[in-house]
C-alpha cells in the first residue's frame, strides 16, 4: 500500500504494537485528525490552513494481538497496516527482528516525514531504529521515563534510554522526565513537556461513559465482556487464528447457517460460550459435525476468522472461541451481580518480565494472603495472555473462594473497575498515572519505578515483589480506604497531565508553539 500526499503536507508515521500504546496514541491521532479535517482551531482567516498539515498513517506491529483489538474499536482507529508479528511465548531478540524487519517495507512505501513511537515497548525501539536506518525523524511520546536500573523494568529502561537517543523530539510527560533527558545530554530546544497523554485517554473514555449512561445504555459492554478463565491450555495458533486475529462478541442470538438453513442460536446460562466483540458467525454443518466458518463483526470492519468445532453448535462456536479469543477455555461470565456484591474490590494485573518466576509466586501469595485476612474482599484480575504470567497466576489464584480470574478486559470495562475498586495492585505503568485521576490507592508491586510522581502525589505506594510486603500495604491501605479524609486526599491533581497532551503533541508536530502547562 502506497500513499500519496501533496508536496506541502507533513506525513507522520504512527507506529503501535500493545495495548498501553494503543490507549496512550489514541488521542493524539484524535488532534492529528482535526487537523487533518482542516479543522478551524488551525484554520486563518481566510480560510487556508496556516501551518503544515499533517496526514496520518498508522501502523499496527501485531506484538499484542487479542489484546489491543478492543482498543482500536473503542477509540475507532483503522490500521493502514498490520504486521502481526506475535508469536506465543514471544523471545525479545526474534520479536525485535521481525518488527524491524517489517517496518523497513511499510517506511519504503510511506516515505513520511516523521515516525512517531510511544514509551519502551520492543515495538516503539525496533520501529525507531529501522526509521533512523531510513533517516526518517523520531518523535517520542512519553519520553524521559528513568529508574536508573537497567534491568527494572527489564527491558523498558534500556529500550526507552536507547529510543531518546534515536529521537529528534521529545514529548517529555513531566518536568521530571525532562529532566532525566538533559541529564543524559539531550539539547533543551528539542524537549518538549506535554503531559501525558493517558490523562486524555481515560478523559475520553470517562466522557463517553458518562454519555451512555445518560442514553441509559449499559456500563459495560454486556455481562459478557466480563469473561471467566476456566483453566490453562497452551495451544499453538492456527492459520486461522494468525492471520484473523478477530476476537469475538457474545453471540446469544446471532444466526446460524446450518447448512441452507438458518436458525438464531439460543443458548443456556451455563454453556454461553462468551465470544466477545463479533456480532456476525455462521456456523455450516457436514453431517454431524459443526464448522464455525466465519466469525466477524457485523459491519465487516474486521477480517473473519474460522475455526473447526465438533458435534453441536455451541461447542463448535466454543471451540471457535478458544481458538479465536485465547489459549484458555472459558466457562462463563462474571455476572455483574457477583462485582456489585463485592464490598471490598481489589483489582489486580500483572504482567513485567523482571517479575517471572520468583516475584509472579510471591505476588499469587500475597493475594491469598490478603483475600484471606479481608472477609468483604473479592479480587478480579484480569490475567495477561502472556502464559508465563497465565502459568504461574492459574496454578495458584484458579478456583480460589473470592478470587476472580477474568480475560483481559477492554478499556471501558476497565476503567468503570478502576472506579469501583477499593485498591488496585499491580505493575502496570498506566495504571500508576490513572490512578490520581481516579482517586484510588495503588499498591505498585515493583521493585522500581519510573513514576515516581505517583508517590509523591499520595495515591501509589511501591511495594516491591515480596508477599509480606505486599501483604502489609494492602492490609494497611484497605483500612484507611475507609475514611472518608482519604479518600479525598486520594483525588488529588493528577501530576501526569492536564487532559490536553494529545493536542499538545499535535501542534508540535506542525512545528507550533505551545504553552506551559
Ligand atoms: C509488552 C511490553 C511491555 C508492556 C506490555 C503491555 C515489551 C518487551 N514488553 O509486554 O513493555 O508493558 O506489553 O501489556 O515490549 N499475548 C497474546 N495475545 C496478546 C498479547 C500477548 O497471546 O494480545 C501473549 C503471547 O504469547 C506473547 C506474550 O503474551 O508472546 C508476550 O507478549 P509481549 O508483547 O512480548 O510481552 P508483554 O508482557 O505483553
Ligand atoms: N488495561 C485495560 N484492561 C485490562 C488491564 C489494563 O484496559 O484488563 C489498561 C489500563 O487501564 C492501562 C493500560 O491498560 O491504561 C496498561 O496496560 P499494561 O499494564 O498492559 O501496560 P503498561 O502500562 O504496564 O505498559
Amino acid at each position: 500500500m502506497k500513499s500519496q500526499t501533496p508536496a506541502q503536507t507533513k506525513k507522520v508515521l504512527v507506529v503501535m504494537g500493545t495495548r498501553p500504546e494503543v490507549i496512550k496514541l489514541a488521542p493524539v491521532i484524535e488532534a492529528l485528525k482535526d487537523d487533518q479535517k482542516g479543522s478551524p482551531k488551525i484554520a486563518g482567516k481566510t480560510g487556508k490552513p496556516r501551518f503544515q498539515r499533517v496526514k496520518t498513517v498508522i501502523c499496527l506491529t501485531g506484538q499484542h494481538r487479542e489484546m489491543v483489538e478492543p482498543f482500536l474499536k473503542i477509540f475507532g482507529i483503522k490500521p493502514d497496516y498490520n504486521l502481526r508479528v506475535m508469536q506465543p511465548d514471544q523471545h525479545l531478540s526474534e520479536l525485535t527482528g521481525r518488527v524491524l524487519a517489517g517496518m523497513k517495507k511499510v517506511l519504503e512505501a510511506e516515505k513520511p516525514d516523521w515516525l512517531l513511537v510511544q514509551g519502551d515497548t520492543t515495538s516503539a525501539l525496533a520501529a525507531a531504529l529501522a526509521a533512523f536506518y531510513q533517516r526518517v525523524k523520531i518523535g517520542h511520546v512519553e519520553a524521559g521515563l528513568r529508574t536508573d536500573d537497567k534491568y527494572n523494568p527489564f527491558p523498558e529502561e534500556i529500550n526507552r534510554r536507547l529510543i531518546s537517543h534515536l529521537a529528534d523530539l521529545h514529548f517529555a510527560p513531566t518536568e521530571l522526565a525532562r529532566k532525566n533527558l538533559l541529564a543524559e545530554g539531550i539539547k533543551p530546544e528539542k524537549i518538549f513537556v506535554t503531559g501525558n497523554t493517558v490523562v486524555d485517554a481515560l478523559r475520553m473514555i470517562l466522557k463517553k461513559t458518562a454519555r451512555e449512561k445518560g442514553n441509559n445504555r449499559k456500563m459495560f459492554g454486556g455481562p459478557a465482556a466480563i469473561v471467566r478463565i476456566k483453566e490453562f491450555r497452551q495451544e499453538q495458533p492456527d492459520r486461522g487464528e494468525r492471520e484473523a486475529g478477530e476476537v469475538a462478541r457474545p453471540v446469544e442470538g446471532a444466526e446460524v447457517e446450518a447448512g441452507v438453513r438458518k436458525r438464531a442460536v439460543k443458548f443456556k446460562e451455563n454453556e454461553q460460550p462468551c465470544l466477545p466483540q463479533a456480532d456476525k458467525l455462521t456456523v455450516v454443518t457436514s453431517r454431524s459435525q459443526f464448522k464455525v466458518k466465519e466469525v466477524a463483526r457485523a459491519d465487516d470492519s474486521a477480517p473473519a476468522a474460522s475455526a473447526v468445532g465438533s458435534i453441536s453448535a455451541v461447542s463448535a462456536i466454543s471451540s471457535a472461541a478458544r481458538t479465536i479469543y485465547s489459549r484458555s477455555v472459558m466457562t462463563g461470565c462474571l455476572p455483574l451481580e457477583d462485582i456489585r456484591k463485592i464490598k471490598k474490590l481489589i483489582l489486580v494485573t500483572a504482567h513485567r518480565r523482571e517479575s517471572f518466576g520468583q516475584g509472579m509466586e510471591e505476588i499469587c501469595q500475597a493475594i491469598l494472603r490478603i483475600v484471606d485476612r479481608v472477609q468483604e474482599a473479592g479480587v478480579i484480575f484480569p490475567v495477561h495472555l502472556n502464559p508465563a504470567v497465565r502459568r504461574v497466576v492459574l496454578k495458584h489464584l484458579l478456583g480460589r473462594p473470592r478470587i476472580h480470574l477474568v480475560e483481559p478486559l477492554d478499556y471501558v470495562t476497565f476503567v468503570h473497575l478502576m472506579k469501583r475498586a477499593s485498591l488496585i495492585l499491580t505493575d502496570s505503568g498506566g495504571i500508576q498515572e490513572e490512578a490520581p485521576s481516579l482517586g484510588v490507592p495503588v499498591v505498585v508491586m515493583r521493585e522500581t519505578t519510573e513514576r515516581p510522581e505517583a508517590i509523591w502525589a499520595g495515591v501509589a505506594w511501591l511495594a516491591g515483589t515480596a508477599a509480606d510486603r505486599i501483604t502489609r500495604l494492602a492490609l494497611r491501605l484497605l483500612k484507611k480506604v475507609e475514611k472518608e479524609e482519604f479518600r479525598r486526599q486520594l483525588r488529588r491533581k493528577n501530576p501526569f497531565g492536564d487532559g490536553r497532551a494529545g493536542r499538545r503533541i499535535a501542534l508540535l508536530l506542525q512545528n507550533r508553539k505551545i504553552g506551559k502547562i
